[in-house]
């Protein structure tokens, strides 16, 4: 029940015990094909270029500035947020400028801001994190956001890291041109394989580049040439990764998106309405609340490490401190993907009440 990795399930554990296939086998030729499919359905896209990027969510991250940031581009960003600083950072080392947006850590970005930034600068590409990990904030507007970049030419590139396949994610509704997120938040499969896709739009500046990408890894011109049609080789995929996002992903399609989201948010509602019976504030205000990661501020006179060891070593239950700024002001509890079920809920309730009795304080 932390920030992720989140639990994986029997079937996708399983699925990665299966014999290799080579990575241009007919046969794993197929499973790619399928997994792409499977992640277009998630991201509720029509992108023909969807892929799996081989690495972790920050991989996948840096493929979307890598490709989409040239030298000399102007890149708009929240910088307080802990994720747009790490976009901010790739950014510069692909050549951009970063433009930051005034916008506090804890608040969600506000449309007008980012007009205003627009019409102060020139802005080629515009990061939006959807879902952050360390605050518990949903950012809301997301067409908005996505329309007034389009507006003024520039292209989005939005974090679903922490929101796909457990909150709502709908790329082709928002117009965003590249989303990216990663395996072991909402989908519970192990860090390795992580969601990309880009649009017709995005594709081809990628590809009317004046120099390639610095990073000959995450080239999405090359990468393309492997998970597109000529499926000729660029680097071994990981064979063993793709068969547990295959069966992750199958998982999602059997339950319904839309019935998933529904769980995250009922089984997440449950442990809100749990959390503050016992006088714990959330730190999202209710409209930006993120049901995949419950960030709650830790009570007066407790102390937040102490709670952690003893859900730990008590319970066998692991949520996390604060990053940053807000270590020792708050807890990051997760709700995702396999993970987001009433029975861990009920548990770590109780498990609260008695953490919480131990320091003493009562609701
Ligand atoms: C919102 C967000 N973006 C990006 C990342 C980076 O992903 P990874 O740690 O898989 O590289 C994370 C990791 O937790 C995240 O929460």
């Amino acid at each position: 029940m932390g920030p992720g990795p989140s639990n994986v399930h029997p079937r996708v554990l399983r699925a990665m015990s299966t014999p290799l296939l080579g990575h241009l086998d007919p046969s794993f030729v197929e499973i790619m094909d399928e997994v792409q499919e499977l992640l277009r359905y998630t991201f509720r896209t029509d992108n023909k270029w969807t892929l799996p990027v081989s690495g972790t969510g920050s991989a996948a991250m840096e493929t979307a500035i890598a490709n989409l940031v040239e030298p000399g581009d102007t890149v708009l960003l929240r910088t307080k947020g802990y994720w747009g600083d790490r976009m901010a950072k790739m950014a510069r080392r692909a050549g951009g400028e970063v433009v930051s947006l005034p916008t506090p850590a804890n608040e969600p970005v506000d449309p007008a801001d980012v007009t205003e930034a627009f019409y102060d600068h020139d802005i080629d590409v515009y990061g939006i994190c959807h879902a952050d990990t360390t605050t518990g904030i949903r950012q809301p507007h997301m067409s908005e956001l996505a329309d007034i970049a389009r507006d003024h030419g520039a292209y989005t590139i939005a974090d679903t890291v922490t929101s796909l396949g457990g909150v709502p994610v709908t790329v082709d509704e928002w117009g965003v041109d590249v989303a990216y997120s990663a395996g072991q938040k909402c989908l519970s499969l192990p860090p390795g394989a992580s969601p990309f896709t880009i649009n017709e739009r995005a594709i081809e500046k990628v590809l009317n580049r004046e120099e390639s990408p610095r990073s000959w890894y995450l080239d999405l011109s090359l990468l393309e040439d492997y998970w597109g049609e000529e499926r000729a080789y660029h680097h071994t995929a990981p064979i063993t990764n793709v068969y547990s996002i295959r069966e992750a992903l199958r998982m999602v399609a059997e339950e319904g998106i839309e019935d998933r989201w529904e769980r995250h948010r009922a089984v997440a509602g449950e442990l809100k309405a749990g959390l503050e019976a016992l006088g714990i504030e959330y730190n999202a205000a209710e409209e930006h609340w993120l049901p995949s990661l419950n960030a709650v501020e830790v009570p007066d006179g407790v102390d937040d490490t102490a709670v952690i060891e003893y859900l730990l070593e008590e319970y066998n239950i692991e949520i996390a401190s604060g990053l940053g700024d807000l270590d020792g002001e708050i807890w990051r509890i997760g709700c995702m993907g396999h993970s987001a079920r009433r029975k861990n809920v009920e548990y770590l309730l109780a498990a609260m009440e008695d953490a919480l009795a131990q320091q003493g304080y009562t609701a």
